[in-house]
């Protein structure tokens, strides 16, 4: 279903053109919606050879492609959005869509562990996104899988915990900028120390909040998996639940391993949430900018108002900060998150404030992160509730700890609301 495939062709032209051909529908710029559940066979034997082929691909000869069978293995819209997915992430070398970025996350994860001898642990990200910490924690522990949590944002501390864990280490999972603090964990010395001491382990990326400003494959060639909540930036309109995982090009074996056990545990994303999101990320590019610019004036603003005790964004930064560096070395962009702390430590003010702040509806008080309407929360009572209480101690979400998702609102409105709000309480 390809056009666009010239190489010398940039991502942001590549994305619009890539993965569909309109020659094969009717001329339509954009691709059609095949909601079907299931593919008509033209003989009994081809239908065998189909499935012969979708659960041992080895078998295929050359050049024949998988035939499609029934929508939860495969389906054309899925195929069309994973041929523009890894036009964006440099080194990537096959895409897997899913129906959230949970289920990217837990079947990349399931499938990376069924690859390896039983015992295997898994070091991850203190802080991290508090769906991702539960499963961890709390769902993966019920099969006896150990897993140990670590302010990778501090590399010193990681490298004695992975020395701990030696040769046992599975899976190295990183969060960086981590959710909600934005701490930063240096992708390349992790996973690079990660692979040296076990080399059999995956290092996998969660890179949900950096997006187009930050490449984990490009930035370590220790890195084997970058998972996305496509739910956030790249889908942008707060309409759909979506999850991606990529592999490195290396390792596309572990791509057909990610997709069996996507299609055992049934969490492909379903055909019209796939077409929403294709055409939702020919514009993640210039999203992702946009927002990145209101951002920063919003950041800056806050970081000079007297009721505001901190202002974590990468731009404010200074050079005494080990952020700063980790920052400058993997990112070319701040993202368009930011997290304060109200000089009041008291969670009366921290809810006080985001009770007034939302108040208009132009900045809106709910979870998620990365649409074009901005957002802003209380991680310690809403995204990061499950975190135990000790964790949230160590990753500093205090009760005055707020966070921001930053749209496309004219940046002088947010300034003005926001201001108004911190003027009043
Ligand atoms: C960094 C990060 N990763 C993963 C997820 C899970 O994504 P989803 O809600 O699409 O399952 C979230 C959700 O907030 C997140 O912030």
């Amino acid at each position: 279903m390809s056009s666009g495939n010239n190489k010398n062709l940039s991502p942001e032209t590549k994305v619009l053109h890539q993965g569909f051909d309109p020659n094969l529908s009717v001329g339509s710029i954009i691709s059609p919606i095949y909601p079907n559940s299931t593919y008509v066979f033209p003989s009994a034997k081809a239908g065998a050879r189909a499935f012969e082929i979708a659960f041992f691909p080895e078998r295929a000869t050359q050049g024949e492609s998988a035939p499609l069978i029934y929508s939860r293995l495969n389906h054309p819209n899925a195929e069309i959005l994973e041929d523009k997915l890894v036009q964006f992430e440099p080194g990537a070398g096959a895409a897997a869509v899913f129906c959230t970025g949970m289920s990217a996350i837990a079947t990349s994860v399931l499938a990376v562990l069924a690859l390896l001898p039983r015992g295997k642990k898994i070091v991850y990200s203190n802080p991290i996104y508090g769906g991702t910490d539960f499963f961890f924690k709390q769902s993966l522990a019920h099969f006896g899988h150990e897993s140990i949590t670590v302010e990778t944002c501090n590399s010193e501390k990681t490298k004695k915990v992975l020395d701990s864990v030696g040769e046992q280490l599975g899976i190295l999972f990183i969060e960086t900028p981590a959710n909600p603090t934005l701490a930063m964990s240096d992708i390349d010395g992790l996973a690079s120390y990660a692979k040296k001491l076990a080399p059999d382990c995956t290092v996998m990326v969660d890179n949900t909040f950096m997006g187009i400003f930050q490449h984990p494959f490009k930035v370590s060639t220790a890195v084997d998996v970058i998972v996305y909540s496509a739910t956030k930036f790249m889908s942008g309109h707060a309409h759909l639940l979506s999850g991606v995982a990529l592999v490195r090009g290396e390792r596309k074996e572990l791509m057909t391993a990610i997709k069996t056990w996507r299609t055992t545990i049934g969490t492909i994303a379903a055909p019209n949430v796939c077409w929403e999101l294709e055409n939702a990320i020919k514009t993640y590019t210039i999203r992702m900018r946009g927002q990145a610019a209101r951002a920063q004036r919003v950041a800056h603003f806050l970081s000079k108002h007297p009721k505001v005790a901190l202002v974590r964004y990468p731009t404010l930064l200074t050079e005494s900060d080990p952020d700063f560096h980790i920052y400058k070395k993997q990112c070319s962009g701040p993202g368009s998150i930011i997290t304060v702390d109200l000089k009041n430590p008291t969670r009366e003010h921290a809810f006080q404030f985001l009770d007034t702040v939302s108040r208009e509806n132009i900045i809106s008080l709910a979870v998620s992160l990365g649409g074009v309407e901005s957002l802003v929360e209380h991680p310690a009572t809403m995204t990061h509730s499950e975190v135990s209480e000790e964790d949230r101690k160590i990753a500093k979400i205090t009760d005055a700890t707020i966070r921001f998702s930053i749209g496309l609102e004219n940046s002088d409105d947010l300034i003005r609301i926001i201001k108004d709000t911190l003027d009043s309480i």
